[in-house]
């Protein structure tokens, strides 16, 4: 490792609430990390935490993910190289928008839902703001920002119930998390510091991308190394029911219907990877991308759909497989909960070749593998 890199792990990835979030797995994946990987890919990135890892280990990325909100995480922390929000920032973040009037979707979608009227106008009035921050850098780090503190404000970190005001309201719960009865604006200012924080230059020029995975990988440059974190199929991992907020508001939709007691948004972004009817069509549509990248790393978990044998067998045909496994201890309860379940990294490498003999010639061929 170059002393650089080292400086590059004196910025700390700020800590989320994101369901299969990896940043507490980051040491043992970076134990897999396969040497001489000059340029690696997150295609689903989420959160963020291993495009982040990828950046401090000094590789030149391209990261990805379908949803708006999480390609804002990539935009500020992965890409953005020094671009930070300034106590001037954040006046005019906070001021009285000129524009405030054409901004009115969260207090008329959310009031009384997630936040009291007077909340949800407050951030109606932030996201006009962000308009008219003059680089689009500081626009995605005010989106991450703002985006985390709203997953603190509202109990179990996402938007798929509706006891936010209840539990807002209720003093155990209070004593066990205070952001539930503390203002947004607070909860903002407290996050800022630790995200200008993780803002920094590896030296290389990283892209963040906000597509299907599916059709971003035909047209990618050639890379060194694929990490593949899909939605864990048939495990409730439904990111656009738990996150529908943070994507209503970073998008600001103009032509969505608002369904259900939650609210949440109608038509849904399209995955491919989410739904037991697709999940092996696209699994195997995305090794057959993936071809021309030689190392691939697939976290995985194993009370998913394919299952991790059988999801082994088809990485089998491209690659050598090795399966790693870990053993959650804890569960953070409700839905997505992973208790007692096993975090599972399959480390694909190039096939071995091996000499066969074909009449009098040695020919080289690779493995089969299974
Ligand atoms: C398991 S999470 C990734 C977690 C991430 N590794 C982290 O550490 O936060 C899966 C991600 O895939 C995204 N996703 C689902 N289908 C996708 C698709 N077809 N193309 C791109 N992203 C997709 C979801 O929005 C979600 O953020």
């Amino acid at each position: 490792m170059l002393f650089e890199e080292y400086t590059f792990f004196n910025h700390q990835f700020p800590e989320p609430q994101y369901l299969g979030a990896k940043h507490t797995h980051l040491p043992w994946l970076n134990k897999h990390v396969p040497s001489g990987v000059k340029t690696a890919l997150d295609a689903f990135g989420g959160s963020q935490s291993v495009a982040f890892l990828f950046k401090q280990l000094g590789f030149e990325i391209l990261t990805n993910d379908f949803l708006n909100f999480n390609h804002q995480i990539g935009l500020s922390l992965i890409e953005n190289k020094d671009c930070k929000i300034l106590e001037s920032d954040v006046k005019m973040l906070f001021n009285q928008s000129s524009a405030k009037g054409q901004f009115s979707l969260i207090a008329e979608t959310y009031s009384d839902i997630f936040f009291e009227r007077e909340e949800a106008e407050f951030l109606d009035n932030f996201r006009a703001n962000v308009n008219d921050l003059d680089n689009s850098y500081k626009q995605a780090l005010a989106f991450t920002v703002m985006n985390r503190a709203l997953t603190r404000k509202v109990t179990m970190g996402h938007f798929a119930h509706t006891q936010a005001l209840n539990y807002a309201n209720n003093p155990d719960r209070i004593k066990r998390n205070r952001s539930l009865a503390r203002p947004i604006k607070d909860i903002f200012l407290d996050l800022l510091p630790k995200y200008n924080a993780a803002v920094f230059d590896n030296k290389q020029e990283n892209r963040s991308f906000n597509m299907n995975t599916l059709e971003l990988m035909p047209d990618l440059p050639k890379m060194d190394l694929a990490y593949f974190d899909p939605p864990y199929c048939d495990s409730h991992a439904d990111y656009q029911s738990f996150y529908h907020l943070l994507e209503t508001f970073t998008v600001y939709w103009k032509d969505k219907e608002f369904v259900n007691s939650i609210r949440r948004y109608e038509p849904q972004r399209y995955s491919g990877f989410d739904k037991k009817k697709t999940a092996l069509d696209s699994l195997e549509y995305l090794f057959e991308l993936s071809d021309e990248i030689p190392h691939w790393l697939i976290s995985y978990n194993d009370r998913s759909y394919p299952s991790v044998d059988d999801l082994q067998k088809m990485v089998g045909r491209y690659r050598d497989v090795q399966v790693e496994a870990k053993t959650y201890q804890n569960g953070r309860g409700g839905k997505g909960s992973v208790a007692g379940s096993r975090e599972i990294l399959i480390i694909c490498k190039p096939k071995k070749k091996h000499p066969v003999k074909i009449g009098t010639r040695l020919e080289t061929v690779a493995d089969e593998g299974f």
